[in-house]
């Protein structure tokens, strides 16, 4: 399924399912530009890190937009067992070595999410920035909700971080709900955030507060 939103380009903003061969690198690419921060202390250096972040994409655990061929945003998502990335602790041991590797899977386990039953993980979600504020976004939201109903699952779930309330008040405005917030003032020095808040959307239930027109 593909939903057109109004592009900047020649052509609509399409959306639609998987991270289309040959654009794994600039998946990557916009995947680090809206996690590098938080991300960083696992994967530095950058150039590294948009490497190993490509090369271990799951491409079938992402929606994606793409304008005149480009792709230009993503939302992943974790679903029976797997989530848009990859790359096991062997890997990361492999590419960034044993002994500097640990602390980096230290890291990383900070991020492990596991799904309850029924329930579809939201994986991370970025739009070029010259193109928000255009209802893409949103429109890859509603793709990842239409993917969690297909799936039977019964709820979207996801993390946000106290620093970005730009993105909670979109979430909010897409149908979701905060469930609890967890202080982290230990990673604040580390990552940049001081609490992770995470909100639920019921699947097929909730239809957004308000939709946008652009
Ligand atoms: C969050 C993001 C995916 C939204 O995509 P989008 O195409 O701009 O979304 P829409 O056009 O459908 O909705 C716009 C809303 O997104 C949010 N938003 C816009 N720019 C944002 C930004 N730089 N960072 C976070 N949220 C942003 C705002 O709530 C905005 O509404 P507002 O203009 O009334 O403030 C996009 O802004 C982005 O890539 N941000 C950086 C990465 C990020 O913060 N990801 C979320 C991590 S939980």
């Amino acid at each position: 399924m593909a939903a057109d939103v109004p592009g900047s380009g020649t052509g609509p903003v399409v959306v639609r399912r998987g991270i289309p061969a040959g654009a794994e690198r600039r998946a990557a690419e916009l995947y680090w530009g809206a996690f590098g921060r938080k991300l960083g202390p696992a994967l530095n250096p950058p150039d590294k890190a948009v490497a190993f972040l490509a090369s271990h994409l799951n491409a079938d655990r992402a929606v994606c937009a793409v304008l005149d061929g480009r792709l230009v945003g993503l939302a992943g998502y974790q679903l029976g067992g797997r989530a848009l990335t990859g790359g096991s602790a062997s890997a990361v041991l492999n590419a960034y070595g044993h002994l500097r590797g640990l602390h980096r899977l230290l890291v990383l386990a900070l991020f492990e999410r596991h799904p309850a039953p029924g329930q579809l993980v939201m994986d991370g979600i970025a739009v070029e920035a010259g193109l928000r504020g255009r209802g893409v976004g949103s429109a890859l939201i509603e793709e990842v909700a239409a993917v969690a109903a297909e799936q039977g699952c019964r709820q979207i779930r996801l993390d946000v971080i106290d620093t970005n309330p730009r993105a909670r008040e979109l979430y909010e405005r897409r149908g979701f709900t905060a469930v609890r917030t967890e202080p982290t003032p230990y990673l604040r020095r580390l990552l940049g955030f001081g609490a992770v808040t995470t909100m639920h959307r019921p699947v097929g239930a909730n239809g957004p507060r308000e939709t946008r027109t652009p």
